[in-house]
């Protein structure tokens, strides 16, 4: 099979289907892996520029027990969403921004990265070999999940001699059922506070680490974790998976950008749908106690979207805040889903038609 991007051509190996697009139940997609049929592979070499990659049969990749990435934890990802619109196209959503911010984390964990235009392309390449696996309108979006990985091998603590850029994508539905509830995790922390730490990239060691907290919450019947700053513990930072939001009146605040949070794709996106609809938008430290006092809370993220909070407990105090369709966390959900899949007119040029 034959692929075009620009002036490049690409052409694939057929790979073996264990399980078709038309099996799938468009209906009951959740957020659980079903893999497709092609990812897209890209290797270089410690000190040179990534060049050329190509796209592969999806399957398992082969790495030194040695390598960076197993060892050292050398690694970086990014989540991006490919959305089919009502007439058939399929538009991502501010990729050239996941691109620069793998740039970013890549800078801060000593690797080569692929140009923000290498990324996009990439991208584009993947979906469009994975095309079949896009959901029709209403049903979900292809996730894509690039990797920038340290694949060669070491023994001492040193940036790895090889890295690898892979892209695998998977159809998905909503991250979370229905709103969450959230539990205040004031014992362990997601990343240290401030701008010396890796919160604010999207480095694969800020993630499992916060899975202790999430069992522990599931186990109590809550959904999700709320993180705490770690250097005081009186601020709110973000959910495990998410930003976090808090309405007041006309005001909504949001946790400020100062290394430890994620710059999140989606929270910047809706900072400006806010903004533009009327509300004033502040960006700077939330107290706990601002959080219990708040009309609405709702969260923000690639694979969570913008989701309402219901209820957030903080040792023995539970608050309820406002959900369902009247909540403002709605209404930016329904427009940023509207320009992502076409039905609302693209002001600011943030899909691209792959
Ligand atoms: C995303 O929203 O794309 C993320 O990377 C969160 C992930 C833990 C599912």
């Amino acid at each position: 099979q034959y692929f075009n991007i620009g002036d490049f051509e690409f052409e694939v190996w057929s790979p073996c289907f264990c399980i078709s697009a038309a099996e799938v139940n468009w209906d009951e997609l959740g957020f659980n892996l079903v893999t497709t049929d092609y990812m897209y592979v890209m290797k270089c070499a410690k000190g040179d520029k990534f060049s050329e990659g190509s796209l592969l049969p999806y399957g398992n990749i082969e790495i030194s027990p040695c390598s960076g990435i197993l060892n050292y934890g050398q690694g970086i990802f990014e989540g991006l969403k490919a959305h089919r619109t009502e007439d058939g196209r399929i538009l991502l959503f501010r990729p050239d921004e996941n691109g620069l911010r793998m740039k970013r984390g890549a800078d801060r964990m000593c690797m080569p990265s692929p140009s923000v235009d290498q990324f996009v392309n990439a991208v584009k390449l993947t979906v469009l070999a994975n095309k079949r696996w896009v959901p029709p309108l209403g049903k979900g979006s292809l996730y894509l999940r690039p990797l920038l990985i340290g694949t060669g091998p070491l023994l001492g603590l040193a940036p790895a001699p090889e890295y690898t850029f892979l892209i695998y994508c998977s159809p998905v539905g909503s991250y979370h059922k229905g709103a969450l509830n959230l539990k205040v995790e004031d014992k362990l922390y997601r990343a240290i506070s401030g701008s010396g730490g890796t919160g604010g990239i999207k480095s694969v060691t800020n993630y499992a680490p916060v899975y202790t907290a999430i069992i522990d919450a599931k186990a109590n019947g809550f959904s999700d974790v709320l993180f705490l700053d770690s250097a005081t513990g009186k601020y709110i930072e973000e959910a495990s998976a998410c930003n976090v939001f808090v309405v007041k009146g006309n005001t909504i605040s949001t946790p400020s950008l100062d290394g430890t949070i994620l710059p999140g794709i989606t929270r910047k996106s809706i900072i400006e749908v806010a903004i533009d609809l009327g509300y004033q938008v502040m960006e700077r430290a939330v107290s706990v106690e601002e959080m219990l006092v708040a009309d609405e809370m709702f969260c923000t993220g690639t694979a969570v979207v913008v989701n309402s909070v219901a209820s957030v407990s903080y040792k023995e105090t539970t608050r309820d805040y406002k959900t369902g369709p009247e909540t403002l966390s709605a209404k930016l959900r329904k427009t940023l889903v509207g320009i992502q899949t076409g039905c609302l007119e693209d002001k600011k040029s943030w899909t691209v038609t792959v």
